[in-house]
């Protein structure tokens, strides 16, 4: 099949971006190390809450060599409220492994991008195009919806192969990033804004609504609702924490004890259950709220329980995964965002008496 002229799209593109990008700080930047960070971050994380982080982990970590350096708990620690853990660990992982093979710079060739830790296709691409003026591809969730609407594209094989054509050979960087944007504002999933968009005379969903393929899918992501309870069980200005295991969700974060019940438990006889190891120093004092909060696909509601664990009794917990922390410095742990959210909920009042 004969390639197709994907000029003119290029050109609105471009312009379009050129106009429109927002002013993101990686956007000021050509060092590959902070291109990376910054794509790793992105990669499941909205642009909002990386803007918290971003500059201060680079900051915090300015090179590769710093990164490698460090110990794993101040990046997990840095890492904190960026979610998805797993992320940080790999960026030490690849830290490692450039300073060993690569004498500390980002490699330039895209193979050995992808035999990093945590790189996959799209990072290896977009640190290709972006930092190296590469013609690389980046398809991430946004791009491919952009695409399958844009090209009617059906299948993986037509997206690699389209998406590798498409690419901007003077601006390669701009044109992936120009793609991400538009699929991040007027190409979003459910309420796409048609008529605003520079692509609206070449879109085949826009141009040929009927084809099966060329959906403008209005779609919805089936959540599931889930309780779960959390207990603050203090003590002389501390709280207690637990680790969770090192695989699944929220792998490694320090969280109140507490989890996920199918609402068929009481939140209290749960959370009993949960700390039947601490008994029977732990006693009840009250209820002190719901926070409402969504991981993945669930839609989560938990309630908060406050618990005393008298000043005068021995601290024995029961393993290494059972952690006190003073309340003040709690949110500068590898702590999970529930857990951070439902510590706010204490009021001034409460904490003086911890
Ligand atoms: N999401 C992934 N990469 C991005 C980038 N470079 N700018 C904005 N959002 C992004």
């Amino acid at each position: 099949m004969a390639a197709k002229n994907f000029a003119p799209l290029r050109r609105k593109l471009l312009h379009w971006y050129d106009r429109n990008k927002r002013d993101l700080p990686w956007r000021h930047t050509k060092d590959p190390y902070a291109i990376w960070l910054s794509e790793t971050m992105l990669q499941q994380t909205q642009v909002k809450t990386v803007l918290r982080y971003y500059e201060m982990f680079l900051r915090t970590f300015p090179n590769v060599e710093k990164l490698d350096r460090a110990r794993l708990e101040k990046v997990l620690r840095a890492w904190s409220g960026v979610g998805y853990y797993r992320r940080a660990e790999n960026l030490k992982k690849a830290a490692r492994q450039i300073v060993r093979d690569h004498a500390g710079q980002l490699p330039q060739e895209f193979t050995s991008l992808r035999r990093l830790a945590g790189v996959g296709d799209y990072t290896a691409g977009a640190i290709m195009s972006i930092a190296f003026g590469q013609r690389y591809p980046a398809v991430d969730g946004n791009v491919r919806r952009v695409l399958s609407r844009v090209l009617a594209i059906g299948n993986e094989i037509e997206m690699q192969t389209n998406a590798r054509q498409l690419v901007s050979s003077s601006r390669p960087g701009d044109f992936n990033q120009a793609l991400i944007e538009l699929g991040a504002t007027l190409c979003s999933p459910t309420a796409p804004q048609c008529a605003r968009c520079p692509l609206r005379t070449e879109c085949a969903a826009m141009n040929c609504p009927s084809d099966k393929n060329n959906s403008l899918g209005r779609r919805r992501i089936a959540f599931k609702a889930v309780h779960w309870p959390l207990a603050i069980v203090r003590q002389n200005g501390k709280v207690l924490l637990r680790r969770r295991a090192g695989d699944g969700l929220m792998a490694r974060l320090w969280e109140l004890p507490g989890g996920e019940t199918d609402g068929a438990k009481q939140p209290l006889n749960f959370l009993r259950q949960e700390l039947r190891e601490l008994a029977p120093a732990v006693r009840l004092r009250k209820a002190i709220g719901e926070i409402r909060h969504s991981i993945t696909h669930r839609r989560i509601r938990a309630p908060i329980y406050l618990f005393d664990y008298p000043a005068n009794s021995k601290l024995r917990l029961p393993s290494k995964r059972w952690h006190w922390i003073d309340v003040e410095k709690i949110h500068g742990q590898a702590i999970s965002s529930m857990t951070a959210k439902a510590i706010r909920l204490l009021n001034p009042h409460e904490k003086s008496f911890l």
